[in-house]
Formats: C-alpha cells, sequence, structure tokens
C-alpha cells in the first residue's frame, strides 16, 4: 500500500503525500488543487458542479500500443487522488516551449472566440481535446465537445469555427514531440494500490477487483466512488467531508468489456464515452440516450455503474436498459448473482444491493428476439440537462400483428424508474394501432401520480409520458 500518489504535470512526476501533514484531502478537487499552485490558475470555477466546464482540463492516460488517450473533464468534480497514473494537462501547458500558442488557442484569437474571457480557458481546453481525438471534424463532433461549456457572452459561432480552423493537422503537437517521454513517466508509475489517512477521512484505491471486495466486506459504510460525478456534489455543494472513501476507478477489471456470441458484458467501472462507442451498432436506443446524457467532460469520467448505483429516478440509462432486458451483476467477497433490473430498483435511491456487494457488471443479450426498442429524454434543453421525464419502451409482435409483448418504462414519473403496468396490460394482445394507443394513453393516468418540481409540473409529465407513448407508435409503424 502506498501512501502518495503521482501524476504527471508540467512534463514531471508530482508526487502528492496527503500523510505529510499537508492541507490536501483526499476530496480536495483538482480545481482547488490547481488554483493553490502559482502557475495553474486558468481554469476557473463557474459552478462547482459540472455545468459550466469553466474548469475543464484534459488528462492524457496510458492506453494500448504505448499510446496516450486525451480526454476532457471537469477538473471541479475530480477528487486529487483520481489523477494518480495520469498526465494532468491545464491550459498553461499549451504554448510551445517557443511561447508560440497551441493552433486551438491561435483559431480561437483568429476567429474573435473569446470576450470576457472567463469561459475560455475551458473553452480552449475542450477543444484541444477535440484537436487530439478528432481530424477535420463534423460540426456533430464539435458541437458535442463544447456542449459542457457556457458561454455568456461570445455566442458560439466563432468558437465552432474556431475548432473548425484549428483541427487540420491530425493531432499532431508538441504534445506528439514529448509522447515518448510521457509514456515513460506514466509507466514508471507505481500502480500498486492506495490508502490515505488524513485527520478527519480514510481513502482506499484497490487496484483489483478481490482487494475492492475485501475493501467492501471490511468497511461495508464505507462510500463507494467510480467516476465520483454525483458523489462529489456532497463536498462541492453540500460541504460534506466524507470518512470513508473506496474509489473503484483503479479497479481494471470493471472497465473491460467482454462479448460472447449471446452477451455483451460491459463491466460497470467503464466510462461512459467508452460505453457509447461500445454499443454504437448493436444497440442504437442505449447509444441514443448516452449521445445526451450530460456533456463530453461528464460521460469522460462518470461511469455505468455509477448511474446505475445511484437508483436515481431520473437516471438516464435504467430505463432503456431496462427495455433491453439488461440485467446487473453484484459481486460480495464470498458470492457473485446476476439479477434483473427491475429487481434492483427497490425504491426512491434504494436497490437490492447488500451492503458488501458491489455492482461489477451490466449484461445485454445480443439478440432482442426482433423487438423494437426506443429511448427518449424530455428535458429544458437538448444537451447537458437533467431529464423531466425519460422512457425506454419495448415491443414485440404476434404475426398478427398484435402486441405480444410491451414494457413501458418510466424515468421522472414516479420515486423510482417505473413501469406503467395498467398500460401494458391493456395495449397486450391488441392492435397496434393509433386509437388503440390513444384509447392506452388513458391508463397513464392510473399508472403514475408524479410530482410537481423546478423540472415541470405533475401535469406537465403526466402529458408528456402519455405524448411518449403516441411518438413511439408513430415510430414504430
Ligand atoms: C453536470 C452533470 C450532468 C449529469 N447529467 C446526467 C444525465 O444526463 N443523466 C443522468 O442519468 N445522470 C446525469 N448526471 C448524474 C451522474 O453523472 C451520473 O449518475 C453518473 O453516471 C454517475 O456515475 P459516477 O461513476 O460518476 O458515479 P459516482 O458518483 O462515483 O457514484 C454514484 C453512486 O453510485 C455508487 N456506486 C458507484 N459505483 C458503484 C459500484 N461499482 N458498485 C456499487 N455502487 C457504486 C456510489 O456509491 C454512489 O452512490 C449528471 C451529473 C452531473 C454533475
Ligand atoms: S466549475 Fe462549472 S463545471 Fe466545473
Ligand atoms: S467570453 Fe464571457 S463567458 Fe464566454
Amino acid at each position: 500500500m502506498q501512501t502518495t500518489i503521482s501524476f504527471v504535470l508540467d512534463g514531471k512526476i508530482v508526487a502528492l503525500d496527503f500523510n505529510s501533514g499537508s492541507q490536501l484531502t483526499p476530496t480536495t478537487t483538482v480545481l482547488n488543487y490547481l488554483r493553490s499552485l502559482p502557475n495553474h490558475k486558468g481554469a476557473k470555477e463557474g459552478c462547482a458542479e459540472g455545468d459550466c466546464s469553466a474548469c475543464t482540463v484534459v488528462l492524457g492516460e496510458l492506453a494500448a500500443e504505448s499510446k496516450i488517450y486525451y480526454r476532457s473533464v471537469d477538473s471541479c468534480l475530480l477528487f486529487l487522488p483520481m489523477l494518480h497514473g495520469k498526465q494532468l494537462i491545464t491550459v498553461e501547458n499549451l504554448q510551445n516551449k517557443k511561447g508560440q500558442l497551441h493552433y486551438v488557442q491561435s483559431a480561437m484569437v483568429e476567429a474573435g472566440g473569446s470576450q470576457c474571457g472567463f469561459c475560455t480557458p475551458g473553452i480552449v481546453m475542450s477543444l484541444f481535446s477535440l484537436y487530439k481525438n478528432h481530424n477535420m471534424p463534423t460540426r456533430e463532433q464539435i458541437n458535442d465537445a463544447i456542449t459542457g461549456n457556457l458561454c455568456r457572452c461570445t455566442g458560439y459561432k466563432p468558437i465552432v469555427e474556431a475548432a473548425a480552423q484549428a483541427c487540420v493537422y491530425d493531432g499532431i503537437d508538441h504534445f506528439t514531440d514529448d509522447e515518448l517521454a510521457t509514456v515513460e513517466f506514466l509507466k514508471s508509475i507505481s500502480h500498486d494500490s492506495i490508502h490515505i489517512r488524513t485527520k478527519d477521512q480514510e481513502y482506499f484505491r484497490p487496484h483489483n477487483l478481490n482487494e475492492a471486495l475485501s475493501l467492501k466486506s471490511k468497511y461495508p459504510n464505507a462510500i463507494v466512488i467510480s467516476g465520483s460525478t454525483d458523489v462529489a456534489l456532497r463536498v462541492t455543494k453540500g460541504h460534506e467531508v466524507l470518512p470513508q472513501l473506496i474509489d473503484l476507478s483503479g479497479v481494471d477489471e470493471l472497465q473491460s468489456i467482454q462479448e460472447t456470441a449471446d452477451t455483451l458484458t460491459l463491466g460497470a467501472g467503464m466510462i461512459l464515452s467508452d460505453v457509447h462507442q461500445a454499443v454504437k451498432n448493436n444497440y442504437p436506443a442505449l447509444y441514443a440516450i448516452l449521445s445526451v446524457f450530460g456533456s463530453q467532460q461528464i460521460r469522460n469520467v462518470a461511469t455505468l455503474g455509477g448511474n446505475l448505483g445511484t437508483a436515481s429516478p431520473i437516471s438516464d440509462t435504467l430505463p432503456v436498459l431496462m427495455a433491453y432486458n439488461a440485467t446487473i451483476i453484484l459481486q460480495s467477497i464470498k458470492a457473485k448473482r446476476e439479477i434483473s433490473l427491475d429487481e434492483f430498483i427497490l425504491g426512491y435511491r434504494k436497490t437490492a444491493r447488500k451492503l458488501d456487494e458491489l455492482i461489477t457488471a451490466v449484461r445485454l443479450l445480443q439478440s432482442q428476439n426482433g423487438a423494437i426498442i426506443k429511448s427518449y429524454k424530455i428535458s429544458k434543453r437538448k444537451d447537458l440537462d437533467i431529464s423531466s421525464v425519460s422512457a425506454g419502451f419495448r415491443l414485440e409482435f404476434n404475426d398478427n400483428k398484435t402486441v405480444k409483448d410491451i414494457k413501458l418504462i418510466y424515468g421522472g414519473m414516479a420515486d423510482r424508474t417505473k413501469r406503467a403496468t395498467n398500460t401494458e396490460q391493456f395495449l397486450l394482445g391488441k392492435l397496434w394501432k393509433r386509437e388503440i394507443v390513444e384509447e392506452a394513453r388513458l391508463f397513464i393516468n392510473n399508472d403514475f401520480i408524479p410530482i410537481s418540481d423546478a423540472r415541470g409540473s405533475a401535469e406537465f409529465r403526466t402529458t408528456a409520458a402519455k405524448n411518449l407513448l403516441l411518438k413511439f407508435w408513430s415510430e414504430t409503424v
């Protein structure tokens, strides 16, 4: 067990020892750490909750074949130990050694992409991540890269222009020149487990699943984190001191993906950006919902296991995963079990997971028996917004075009993700015709008594839920 964390910053390895009376804690955010340094104050705090991305930095991670993979993240939601074994790149690192601006920076200047400048370092870092990942990006890829970045004064047109102008050099820049040296640095960082104990907190970062399960068995009440995009808000907005944490972000087994002829098994620790790519061809409804999940900065850190672990009634992956009849794998040091997601969700943020268990994977069947599956998300903004109502629908027909099986799963309509069982019952065995679906919509009133809140009144939610059913019908005939 080591007590320090190490990462690459400014072309050298930085080692931080939390146990040596330093002010740093395991829940100090990367943003607060950067802003405590003399030369890294470019990243800004706008919201401290992932909604503005003024704090965007880029993480370089060692990928296969000794390549470095660059991803934009919100530093306000990232706990410092999560940097271990990675390269941290901030806006101050973008100029080359001769003091010349990076292509994305000069393009922003030329296109007039900045006014007050508060958002600019974050936008530049998002463009840098785009530059490293997409040569000649499409408009859709540019939009997606800056979806999380809020700019109140400039307007996005010049920023989009700057992106298109800059990203034409195959991602080559001074980071490419330094890549071999950085790879060697990253390889030299020990991947042993980490254990940090400060006055008020204890933090574990196990490096394999067995160790993670042992820790969960020994400390059943410890707070588990995977990407911490949900848990971090307890610190940044709730100002809580989290006493004991088990961080799963260093457990490789949880990040793996296994494919057989019958199933696709996604590790619970896979970040949503990777899940998004993995399901692109065979699970279009899941792909669609992940395309409007948070922002790229969130999807680059948030995990599938974390989304299910929240058991939030507005979790965006739950309805669609239920529509795919996905199962969840729960594991303790003693046993492993696989249950359906319907069995997993018990109530408001309540699940069937026992205290000593971890979510280790989600399993999808390769074949859906010809079922039509669709997902929907209704929110005030298309991107980076929480669902008012969401849905995952599954429909199978008999040969005579009557409904053989139907699952209508809604988010945002109850204290948990919930099926419209009365509506389903009404539709079973009936012809899938407009008049019948119109009639079925009335049963939504029996299925849900939604609440009114800032995201929508109960009446709005009920109407939206009914209309989604009609939309589903119109998209299936
Ligand atoms: C700006 C912003 C935008 C967001 N947008 C969306 C959105 O569009 N849709 C949406 O659904 N959510 C959204 N979220 C919520 C959140 O990002 C997601 O729920 C995310 O998937 C959580 O994953 P994580 O790995 O960060 O979870 P964490 O914060 O690490 O954990 C979340 C919960 O799951 C538990 N947990 C994590 N991993 C495991 C495990 N392996 N086993 C057991 N328990 C575990 C934790 O203990 C915790 O209770 C957003 C959040 C922010 C801050
Ligand atoms: S400060 Fe707003 S996303 Fe980090
Ligand atoms: S330039 Fe002012 S917020 Fe973007």
